[in-house]
């Protein structure tokens, strides 16, 4: 067994979960790259201290193997990044079943699946951390994105309750805030709700969607961040990644003008 800490990762295959994954490897640790489709897997990632699996976040049993098979190899979990997610986007009343479900089932169901499946030999070690990203959407609501807003919302409540429940056991939980960044999420990713009552603010928040991310901060910094969040030493639960001024400006505004400020940006795009 390697002395080397390790990290098991879900959605290693693109953005954040990617550049975590490298970042970490180049700084010596093990990592359990975890991706729906190994086929997706960086190259580097064949080397010695890297292990590849299959895993789709709404698949326990699939999550329990990948857990499993990095303990044989590496030993231990020290650190577990619920990373996995997506973002359903546009109307409510839009959406299907399906859409809704699956949303919650990714997004939420996803990160408590993954703490399932890590946390008996961490329980049984005493010692852990997993960190969950969520976003500043979690903190914050944003326009044509009530589903995946309101997952985010979720996934803050599942963590900082989840907290109570295993720092008894020496297992830490951290949540990742990054504001919008440049990855697949607004285009390959990307899932949206359709009714032809909303096609024109469909249509702006597609736009805004795109606009926005095609020019955010690229995944690496927040990669740094997660390194942070591993390394520090510190006890605290939250970590705003790259917000923009939102977060800011939220709590700053009264609700009125805040409302005026997203509404207006939703408006231009709409123009543009
Ligand atoms: N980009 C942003 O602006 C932003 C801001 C705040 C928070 N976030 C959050 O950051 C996380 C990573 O997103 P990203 O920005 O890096 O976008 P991304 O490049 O699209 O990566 C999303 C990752 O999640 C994986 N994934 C999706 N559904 C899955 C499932 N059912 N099972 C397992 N893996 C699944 C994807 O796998 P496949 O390759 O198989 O699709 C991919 O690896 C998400 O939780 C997202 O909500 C993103």
């Amino acid at each position: 067994m390697s002395h080397s800490r390790s990290i098991f990762i879900t959605g290693a295959s693109s953005g954040i979960g990617l550049a975590t994954a490298k970042l970490f490897h180049d700084k010596g640790w093990q990592v359990a790259a975890t991706m729906r489709d190994p086929k997706d897997a960086a190259s580097w990632m064949t080397g010695e201290r890297c292990v590849i699996f299959a895993c789709d976040v709404t698949d326990q049993s699939a999550l329990d193997a990948a857990a499993g098979e990095t303990l044989s190899k590496f030993g231990k979990i020290d650190v577990a990044f619920a990373n996995a997610g997506y973002g359903l986007n546009g109307p409510i009343e839009g959406a299907t079943e399906e859409q809704m479900l699956r949303q919650f089932d990714v997004n939420v169901h996803g990160v408590a699946r993954t703490i399932k499946a890590v946390a008996p030999d961490m329980r049984a070690r005493k010692s852990g951390l997993i960190i969950t990203t969520s976003s500043i959407g979690g903190l914050i609501g944003m326009p044509m994105a009530p589903f995946y807003i309101s997952s985010k919302h979720a996934v803050e409540g599942l963590i900082e309750s989840a907290r109570f429940e295993l720092a008894p056991f020496g297992i830490q939980m951290k949540l990742l805030e990054p504001g919008g960044i440049k990855t697949d999420f607004s285009r390959r990713s990307a899932d949206w709700t359709d009714h032809p009552a909303y096609a024109d603010a469909i249509s702006a928040g597609k736009k805004m969607a795109v606009d926005l991310l095609d020019s955010a901060p690229a995944p690496e910094k927040v990669a740094e961040v997660v390194l942070k969040m591993a390394t520090d030493g510190k006890d605290r639960l939250r970590y705003l990644a790259k917000p923009g001024p939102y977060v800011a400006l939220y709590k700053a505004l009264p609700d009125r003008l805040w409302r005026g400020m997203i509404q207006m940006a939703l408006r231009n795009a709409a123009k543009n």
